[in-house]
């Protein structure tokens, strides 16, 4: 079996989430894509909703369907979004933002009433960190600021190799809302909240890939079928 068939499995049991008339935030990356062409298929449920996207690269995959995009201001809240992960561990905490869309990603997670994590197995780690951390910072200045988060990671015994982010012309990757990523190759973060908080008070830092304590539950793609795991999100 491919990993696409465990993130057709997992987008499936996912699918099961989503009610007439609800107010939908719709993820990045591959495992999303799979449940936007569910979606897509259920033209009934698909006119019925109202969706916000996480990102272009996300319409851009929609606009086939009958999946009408509104803008997060028009909602006061989301009942649910449905979005994968990079990696996430046993209590649901995560690294995203492999595919950059990081920022708004999070917004709609903090609106959600609901928010569902659909990853294929090799997702599941013990520990973050092995894939390496996004943060999006402002484009003004970027060597400072990865001074900046250098000092905080040396605060923790850290030493991370930490790269701007190019695309694949080579030149500095743009986020949708304009700005540059940096990737931190940590290996390992452990006291995941202390150095988030730090981090994200660097005023030129906008948002880091560390989800923490979002997760309503974790829904896992298996070769045959999909599981899911809820936690107990505050
Ligand atoms: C996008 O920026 C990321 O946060 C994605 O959610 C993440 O990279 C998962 O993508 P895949 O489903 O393609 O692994």
């Amino acid at each position: 079996m491919t990993a696409q068939q465990k993130k057709i499995n997992a987008a499936k049991l996912a699918i099961k989430k989503i009610k007439p008339g609800m107010n939908l935030g719709l993820g990045t990356g591959s495992t999303a894509n799979e449940l936007i062409h569910l979606l897509g298929k259920d033209k009934n449920l698909a006119e019925s909703l109202k969706c916000v996207s996480s990102s272009i690269q996300t319409e851009e995959i929609a606009k086939d369907y009958s999946i009408k995009f509104q803008q997060l201001d028009e909602f006061e809240f989301l009942d649910i979004t449905i979005d994968g992960a990079d990696e996430i561990d046993d209590n649901g905490n995560m690294i995203k933002g492999g595919g950059g869309a990081l920022l708004r990603e999070k917004m709609l997670a903090n609106m959600s009433k609901e928010y569902f994590i659909i990853i294929d197995e090799s997702k599941k780690v013990n520990t973050l960190g092995k894939f390496p951390l996004p943060i999006e910072i402002i484009p003004f200045s970027p060597k400072s600021t990865i001074s900046l988060i250098s000092k905080v990671f040396e605060e923790y015994q850290m030493t991370p190799e930490i790269i701007l982010r190019l695309d694949s012309g080579g030149l500095n990757f743009i986020t949708d809302g304009g700005n540059f990523i940096i990737d931190c190759y940590c290996k390992k973060i452990l006291l995941t909240d202390q150095i988030n908080v730090k981090i994200e008070k660097i005023p030129s830092v906008i948002t880091t890939g560390l989800f923490l304590n979002m997760s309503s539950s974790m829904i896992i793609g298996y070769d045959e079928y999909a599981t899911e795991i809820n936690f107990n999100k505050e």
